[in-house]
């Protein structure tokens, strides 16, 4: 697997690959590798030609007080692992090649309406953030496909948005969440959990789990539920982020009569937010 740190430098590799008629799947990722975002490299290569995968903190995202100096880089750890996935290029930019202007004058992408809900309402920003660097990074890379997790099931769906709203001629594919055996979603921030706070983080799991179970046996009392599930987590030892019940189609709050679901949650276990959500066809 070749590193590239330049935008041109990644182009002149990428080039003769689409000459020769060849595809391209893209993984976006901020590093600090696990399993699950090795699956998006597998889907990736079971998807195309050739797999990029690219490591960016991407300070946009960030909120003020939010862990951007703490987040992990753990860059040769990562590249060994991608390696063994099957990437053929990682493309691992500093900040001043991807936003060589600075920050503040960087031109936006925003995905409206979407963008403001649940997480969006609890990190002002971030999904603009998310929505300007992945835009960006498709223009660098060009890909076929793109490869995505259903963990961050709501920036999946701005992406897709996005995709669709900008007619950006790139395919948006979706790995399911992958968990630790404890249920607990693989995420890099699950590193700052101390080992009782890993015990304690499944819990996030198996509150989503349990709320499912109850919808599919009859109840649609969704506000009383959502208020149910954070009395829980805070049982739990975590601190409320939100818990919604929605409908898949435009994530907006689920009324009785809705089949389509999804149960969305956020909530902090020490110094962790944590995400995580469910599917439910009734
Ligand atoms: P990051 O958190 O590194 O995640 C990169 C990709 O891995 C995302 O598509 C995410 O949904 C997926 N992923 C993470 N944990 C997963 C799990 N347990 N199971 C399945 N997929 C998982 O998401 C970002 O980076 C950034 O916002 C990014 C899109 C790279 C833009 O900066």
């Amino acid at each position: 697997m070749l590193t590239l740190a330049t935008i041109a430098s990644l182009r002149n590799e990428l080039r003769p690959h689409r000459q020769a008629g060849r595809t391209i799947a893209f993984v976006p990722t901020m590093g600090n590798l696990h399993a699950g975002h090795i699956q998006l490299i597998e889907k990736a290569a079971q998807s195309a030609d050739i797999v990029v995968a690219s490591i960016f903190v991407n300070p946009l995202q960030f909120g003020k007080n939010e862990d951007l100096s703490s987040y992990p880089r753990t860059l040769q750890e990562d590249q060994r692992k991608l390696t063994e996935a099957g990437c053929h290029y990682l493309f691992a930019p500093n900040e001043d090649e991807v936003y060589p202007n600075g920050r503040d004058s960087q031109t936006r992408v925003e995905v409206p309406v979407l963008s403001d809900l649940y997480c969006g309402e609890a990190r002002p920003g971030h999904f603009s953030g998310v929505t300007t660097v992945v835009c960006k990074l498709f223009n660098i890379v060009q890909p076929d496909i793109a490869v995505f997790g259903e963990k961050d099931y709501q920036q999946l769906r701005i992406v897709r948005k996005m995709v669709s709203d900008l007619c950006i001629a790139t395919e948006i594919l979706s790995v399911p969440v992958v968990r630790a055996e404890s249920g607990l979603a693989l995420s890099s921030r699950n590193g700052y959990l101390s080992v009782s706070e890993l015990q304690q983080a499944p819990a996030l799991r198996q509150t989503i789990h349990d709320a499912a179970n109850q919808i599919k046996s009859g109840r649609q009392d969704y506000s009383q539920l959502e208020h149910e599930a954070t009395v829980t987590l805070e049982a739990s030892g975590f601190r409320r982020d939100y818990f919604r019940i929605v409908r898949r189609a435009d994530l907006a709050p689920a009324q009785a009569d809705d089949t389509e679901l999804v149960i969305l949650a956020a909530a902090w276990m020490g110094p962790a937010r944590l995400i995580d959500n469910q599917e439910l066809d009734l």
